[in-house]
């Protein structure tokens, strides 16, 4: 049950920093080394290309997955959505390798994929909450999120869980590659992973300052925009997404170098652009792309990591590994989502049109 908890969103929130300890523990050998299954390892680490494929929520962690793969993996990574690649399939590589990201392991769109994959006889590995699945059992190999029932319409320790989850299986492979192998075991994931759970508690406690964001930004208008680049462009199609299916709220994540290119048309006095920093290479860049909004009238929220901050940010993300910044960054947008809901007042954990599992295509 909820317990205490008024809403289940609010739990599976809370329950986030416990997940990744918890994965932690489930991922860790006797001698606490990161593991994963020889099969899987060898699966991988064999294929000429990954091909990351899922919907909704667990196609945008599939995109933090792909720069995690590629760049402790050395393989190239494909991101694509269930729904398009079964009928629109790209020329596969000579020895693909296919990721199936799925919460509850029983999504229509992605299991029609897995039928044809199956009929070619490709391997597949799925990465899902649900042991005994549907995708699970049809899928050549099984990586679980050790998430605990999700039961909110919008899923959020899944997200953060499936890249956790694909963070060790990046590391683990990435040490047996002679190309990633240095760089792979210097990534001290268990230790990140321990900062990122603290880090993640740090924002949680602070709660009131997201609610208060949330009256802000979010509480009387039409339409919100995300922004961001590299990793924060791919955390704000998430952020968007969560605002969007539970509070009705019409929003759009958006690359923020792309907005010149058009979208910023929309931007009136008063629309609210949230723009998320935390990437080294582009945060310079992301501040153009903000002050551009901001002299066309945009109600502008600025969420940055440590060391990227400046005085007049509405919200600091505590600093966490480089390539982990996603668990942190979307923390924030969970709760906006969560507390604009409210706000409005809507079922924060039954929205309109949607169940927890889509089992038709
Ligand atoms: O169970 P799955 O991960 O396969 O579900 C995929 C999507 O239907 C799901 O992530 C959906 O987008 C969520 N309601 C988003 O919060």
């Amino acid at each position: 049950g909820k317990g205490t908890y008024p809403y289940y969103m609010l739990k599976e929130i809370d329950e986030q920093p416990a997940v990744m300890r918890n994965l932690i523990q489930q991922y860790s050998d006797a001698q606490s080394r990161l593991t994963v299954e020889e099969d899987i390892l060898k699966a991988v680490t064999e294929c000429d290309r990954i091909y990351i494929v899922a919907c909704g929520t667990s196609w945008h962690a599939g995109w933090i997955g792909k720069k995690l793969l590629e760049k402790y993996v050395n393989i190239p990574t494909e991101v694509h959505l269930s729904s398009e690649f079964g009928y629109n399939m790209p020329l596969l590589a000579k020895k693909p390798f296919f990721i199936f990201l799925s919460q509850s392991g029983e999504t229509a769109d992605s299991r029609q994929v897995l039928v044809k994959l199956n009929e070619m006889k490709l391997p597949s590995l799925v990465i899902t909450n649900a042991k005994g699945s549907t995708l699970s059992r049809e899928a050549t190999y099984t990586m679980l999120l050790h998430a605990g029932p999700e039961i909110a319409v919008a899923s959020t320790k899944a997200y953060t869980a499936q890249i956790a989850v694909l963070a060790i299986l990046a590391k683990v492979c990435g040490e047996t590659q002679a190309a990633t192998k240095v760089q792979a075991q210097t990534f001290d994931l268990v230790h990140e992973l321990g900062l990122v759970a603290t880090a993640m508690e740090s924002l949680i406690d602070e709660k009131d300052q997201v609610e208060k964001l949330a009256e802000d930004y979010l509480k009387e208008t039409r339409n919100a925009f995300y922004i961001g680049r590299g990793q924060d462009y791919y955390v704000s199609m998430e952020a968007a997404l969560k605002l969007k299916e539970i509070s009705y709220i019409q929003a759009e994540g958006f690359a923020a170098g792309e907005l010149k290119h058009g979208t910023i048309a929309l931007i009136e006095e008063g629309t609210p652009v949230i723009s998320m920093i935390t990437d080294t290479a582009t945060h310079a860049h992301t501040r153009g792309n903000i002050k551009e909004v901001e002299s066309r009238g945009a109600h502008t929220c600025v969420m940055a990591m440590e060391g990227f901050e400046r005085p007049q940010d509405q919200l600091i993300l505590p600093k966490v590994h480089e390539d982990l910044t996603p668990l942190i960054s979307v923390i924030p947008a969970q709760l906006l989502a969560y507390f604009a809901t409210l706000q409005r007042g809507y079922d924060v954990d039954k929205p309109r049109n949607l169940a927890k599992s889509v089992t038709v295509e």
